[in-house]
């Protein structure tokens, strides 16, 4: 029955289109981020980045630009690499993460433009036929993946560069499992709707991402897994990562001492090797 009430304030949240703002959640976790997202998930960055064409980001005067940038762990490695009269453009919508990543190129004394906002919004800002090459790292997720592919189709240049890495459907969905199960208890838990859409593999972003007529380079879904035997570590992660970015705005603020505590009992009868953090992402590259 409380389900069945949460499922339903759920949806009347959707419909009324009161969705959590993931921009609150990584204004809160920038300074954390990369001590738990990018260090777990360093491995699969590491996979991602052997894929983009460092030689070709060396040519002089292109327009790259990096989506959902956060705190930088690529932007710096594309800030290397692009040539003094390229422009390399970060854009995210958490002010927080970007002045991290703002502060770390600073402190290299690299040259990157940077823009807070939605990313969608900043494409479809942009001249057509005007990008040589577009990355995003665990960011479309949040993003309208039909207007992200219209305006990838409308503003990159013939032959520019796809990058694109993203958790996949099921994602998580162990932790998820235990975090639904404490929100689900109660309704009064919830003050928004979450909004996120992964998708479903590699195949799915050559198809609903990269634009029409895209030549795929490279495309898998690959996993990182891992078990961590304290509680408490596995609280850390939900909590600082950024992982429940979407989830965290979503629950009643009063509340959310309860949700924390409610999962960390959760955890604690399931035992913290029944709850691995396991993320299953998709990378695509391809040529428009
Ligand atoms: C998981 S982080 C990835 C950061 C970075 N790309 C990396 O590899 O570490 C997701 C980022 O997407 C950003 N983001 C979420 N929605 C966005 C949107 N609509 N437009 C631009 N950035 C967005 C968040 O603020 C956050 O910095």
């Amino acid at each position: 029955m409380r389900k069945a009430q949460t499922a339903a304030k759920h949806i009347a949240l959707s419909v009324q289109g009161r969705y959590a703002d993931v921009r609150n959640d990584y204004d809160k976790v920038a300074s954390t981020y990369d001590e738990y997202y990018s260090h777990n998930l360093a491995a699969a960055a590491e996979r991602f980045t052997t894929l983009l064409p460092w030689e070709e980001l060396e040519r002089p005067s292109l327009r790259v630009v990096e989506l959902a940038a956060g705190t930088g762990a690529i932007t710096r490695r594309l800030a290397d690499a692009v040539s003094v009269d390229s422009v390399l453009t970060a854009v995210d919508i958490s002010e927080g993460m970007l002045a991290e990543n703002q502060a770390k190129v600073r402190a290299e004394g690299q040259q990157v433009e940077f823009v807070v906002g939605d990313a969608l919004e900043y494409l479809a800002a942009q001249p057509t036929d005007s990008i040589d090459a577009l990355i995003c790292a665990w960011g479309v997720c949040y993003m309208s993946h039909a207007k992200l592919r219209r305006e990838l189709g409308r503003v990159l240049k013939s032959g520019a560069f796809i990058g694109i890495m993203e958790n996949r459907k099921g994602t998580l969905k162990e932790l998820e499992a235990v975090l639904l199960d404490v929100l689900m208890a109660d309704a009064k838990l919830l003050r928004r709707a979450v909004k996120l859409d992964l998708p479903t593999d590699h195949r799915y972003i050559a198809r609903r991402i990269a634009p029409d007529g895209s030549r795929v380079e490279t495309g898998f879904d690959g996993e990182s897994s891992r078990v961590v035997t304290n509680v408490d570590s596995i609280v850390e992660y939900v909590t600082k990562s950024g992982v429940s970015a979407g989830y965290l705005d979503a629950i009643e603020p009063d509340l959310f001492d309860q949700v924390i505590q409610g999962l960390r009992e959760r955890i604690e009868t399931a035992g913290p090797r029944n709850v691995p953090i396991v993320h299953r992402y998709s990378v695509v590259t391809a040529r428009r």
